[in-house]
Parts: structure tokens; C-alpha cells; sequence
């Protein structure tokens, strides 16, 4: 599974490019606010661009076919290698085709059940976003949705790639591992929180103590 960063923040992609694990960005126009209210789109997504090299789904704001498509042409303009990100709505589904006839990567988004899931592949989506923690936050089970879909991708041997989305925790990614998602994308929070085990901290402080004792002994010796 590879693992994306959910986020428009430039520190914490600046340093999830250097961790060496991390394949692309996602982000949404909540996050870009997030940031700042008044950010310049177009530069921050460069930025951003430039930083991480890989993967960068864009959302569009349209919620009308035309629209999309005309913000589509406008992001491809920025930087062909975009994947356009669509909301799993009836228009966006349209959007989504028409992209996909033009060889261009969607990722359609806001999708919570297998149903939307099936439909974002059959209109040619690269990728489909289930959303694990928006899911668990109205009592749905996250880890069965998206056990569902991967079962499902398995069955039709569908292409698309399933991206697990709304992580919150590191269970989360382990749900979305365990069930066969492609991709999990996530929060800069929750990926240094999954690097973390209090026996790596103890084991390594253990090491750095023992060298320098080995290093003062040596010292003991040279100057004997
Ligand atoms: O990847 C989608 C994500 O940004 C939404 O996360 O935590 O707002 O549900 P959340």
C-alpha cells in the first residue's frame, strides 16, 4: 500500500519528501484553507508540485460537468502530470468520462459507499476515494466499507486503485492495508504517529548509551 500526505501544508510535505516513503499528495479545497483563507491556488499547488514530485490529485470547486472540465483544462495548464479531483456526483461522473476519454487521471472523491465506489470506476476514474473517518463518525463501520470495495475490486478485477481517505488514525491505515487498498492517504499527524513505538525511542537511546561508554573506555585507554 502506498501511503500519500492528505495535506496543503508546505512544512509537513517538505518533510514527508524527505522520509522517503511518501508517493504522492492529495488535497482538497478544505485543506488549502486550512493554510490560509487567502492562498493563491495556483502558486500553492506548484509549490507543492515542485516539492513532492509525485502523485498531486486537485480538486475542482464545479459542481456542473462544464465547469469541472474548464478547471480541469485550467489545473492540466499548470502542470500536465495533475490528477483531477471530481466529487461523486451525477455531473461529476460525466466529467469524469470525458476526462478519462482524454487520458487524463481522476480521482472521484466523497465516496462513502461501494455503490458510488463502482460507478466512479465504471466512468473511467483512476482512482476512487473511500473516506474511512467521515464514515466511523455517523456509526458506519469504515473497515467494512472499504473490506467491501477492495472485496469487490478483487471480484470484477476492476483497474481503478482504491485510496483510503479521511484517515484519522493508525488504525485506520492498518484497516485500509489489511483490507487491499492501493493507496492510503494521510494526515502529516497520523504518519509521524505511526512511525512511533516507545520500544524504537528506549532501544536506540539504549544503543547511543552503550556507544558512548565504548567510546569513553577507548579514550580511558589512550590516554593510560
Ligand atoms: O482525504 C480526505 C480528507 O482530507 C478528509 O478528511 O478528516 O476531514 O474527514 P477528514
Amino acid at each position: 500500500m502506498e501511503i500519500y500526505v492528505d495535506t496543503a501544508n508546505i512544512e509537513h510535505i517538505k518533510h514527508s519528501a524527505e522520509l522517503g516513503f511518501i508517493t504522492g499528495v492529495t488535497t482538497n479545497p478544505s485543506l488549502l484553507a486550512k493554510e490560509d483563507p487567502s492562498v493563491d491556488v495556483k502558486k500553492r499547488i506548484l509549490e507543492i508540485h515542485e516539492l513532492i514530485g509525485g502523485h498531486l490529485s486537485v480538486e475542482v470547486i464545479s459542481t456542473k460537468k462544464d465547469g469541472m472540465l474548464r478547471e480541469a483544462d485550467e489545473i492540466l495548464k499548470w502542470f500536465p502530470e495533475a490528477t483531477i479531483k471530481i466529487p461523486i456526483i451525477p455531473e461529476g461522473l460525466g466529467a469524469c468520462r470525458e476526462l478519462a476519454r482524454q487520458d487524463v487521471p481522476v480521482n472521484v472523491t466523497l465516496i462513502f459507499s461501494p455503490t458510488q465506489a463502482i460507478a466512479a470506476n465504471n466512468a473511467g476514474a483512476a482512482y476512487v476515494s473511500v473516506f474511512m473517518g467521515r464514515l466511523d463518525d455517523v456509526s458506519t463501520s469504515s473497515a467494512e466499507v472499504i473490506e467491501d470495495v477492495c472485496e469487490i475490486w478483487d471480484v470484477q478485477d476492476f483497474e481503478s486503485q482504491i485510496i483510503a481517505a479521511s484517515i484519522r488514525n493508525p488504525m485506520h491505515m492498518l484497516d485500509a492495508a489489511r483490507a487491499g487498498a492501493d493507496i492510503a492517504t494521510v494526515p502529516y499527524n497520523v504518519i509521524m504517529q505511526s512511525l512511533k513505538h516507545p520500544l524504537t525511542d528506549s532501544g536506540l537511546n539504549q544503543f547511543l548509551a552503550d556507544y558512548d561508554k565504548m567510546q569513553a573506555e577507548k579514550q580511558k585507554r589512550m590516554s593510560m
